[in-house]
């Protein structure tokens, strides 16, 4: 462990195993991949190449070439030589325990092994692992993983801290902004916070408040905006003016938005609901394909990224 990181494996290759291979490509590094599924690698050459061009707008590092891409034949195979491996397979404990204690027995003991599980945690399939379960993590990306920075980096209950600190330094490196969770929660931090705000917002459309429209609004063209830029609490420190975030608890607007947290709901399970804003969706969308609203979203998404690089003073 802490050896530079040339190889890496990506086991696994659908939406997100594509789309880190590519950003790993895209960092100048040699990436085998392995895919069960059928076709799986000429699907993966498509989504690079598709991923490419985005990846060249925000920046290629000189070694970068999606002809460094090679297909192992299996799991075992492509991490023989590997130095980091990141694991995409399906969100199913059994299919991690099963792969996690093939990847184990076959990559070299230097190697960090990664998973980018969503909603399992490392200790749930950690103990599969016979030879060296210290070297397994959690490195959960955000869809697409070769745009969004974020990486949430957890360890189980036998990972190493230095397995974490490789893991915390190999993704900054290749330019990824990684956090560290220090205890495993289920669905980690990124996406318990994103619940928490659809929960509201289903809440307030099952209530008739606004439009499924205005809501989507109220976050896109609102405080969204700013929480591209800052985080939930910097955000309150200067909401509070010189007094900062400790001034604004303390005053009675704190009191009134604590008050607030007590207030907020939780919708219902009727499927009516699901249709209502599937329906209020389609209606935003106004025939709009979403191909083009993706590709929209993604033109704007690296000039932001490129102009969020160049904000020193942003944290
Ligand atoms: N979709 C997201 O937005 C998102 C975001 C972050 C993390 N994740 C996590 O990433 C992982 C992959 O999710 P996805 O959305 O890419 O799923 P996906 O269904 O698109 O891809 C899973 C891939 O795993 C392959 N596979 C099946 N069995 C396998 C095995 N034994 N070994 C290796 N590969 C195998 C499948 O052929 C498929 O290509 C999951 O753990 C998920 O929780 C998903």
């Amino acid at each position: 462990m802490g050896r530079q990181v040339e190889r890496v494996a990506v086991i696994g290759t659908g939406l997100i195993g594509a789309s880190w291979a590519s950003a790993f490509l895209a960092a100048g590094l040699d990436v085998t991949a392995s895919d069960p599924g059928d076709g799986a690698a000429e699907r993966l050459r498509a989504s690079v190449a598709a991923h490419w061009p985005s990846l060249e707008a925000i920046g290629l590092r000189p070694a970068a070439d999606p002809g460094r891409l090679t297909f192992a034949s299996n799991a075992a195979e492509a991490v023989e030589h590997a130095d980091f491996v990141q694991e995409s397979g399906p969100e199913d404990r059994a299919i991690k325990r099963d792969l996690f204690a093939v990847l184990d027995a076959a990559a070299p003991p230097h190697a960090v092994i990664a998973s980018s599980s969503s909603t399992i945690m490392v200790s749930e399939f950690q103990d599969a692992c016979a030879h060296h379960p210290e070297r397994i993590v959690l490195a959960h990306p955000f869809n697409p993983p070769h745009l969004i920075p974020l990486v949430e980096v957890a360890g189980g209950v036998r990972t190493s801290a230095a397995a974490i600190d490789t893991a915390m330094a190999f993704f900054r490196t290749i330019g990824k902004h990684p956090i560290h969770l220090k205890k495993e929660v289920r669905g980690h931090v990124a996406n318990r916070l994103q619940a928490a705000l659809w929960r509201e917002a289903f809440h307030l459309a099952e209530q008739g408040v606004a439009s499924v429209a205005d809501i989507d609004a109220a976050i896109a063209h609102g405080p969204g905006l700013r929480w591209a830029l800052l985080g939930p609490f910097m955000n309150l420190d200067l909401s509070g003016g010189s007094a900062g975030i400790r001034g604004l608890l303390n005053s009675p607007l704190g009191a009134a938005t604590r008050a607030m947290w007590d207030d907020l709901g939780a919708p219902s399970d009727d499927p009516g609901l699901t249709e209502a804003i599937a329906a209020g969706v389609a209606d935003a969308r106004g025939g709009r394909e979403r191909a083009e609203i993706v590709a929209a979203r993604d033109a704007v998404l690296i000039e932001l990224l490129r102009r969020k690089a160049d904000a020193a003073v942003l944290p």
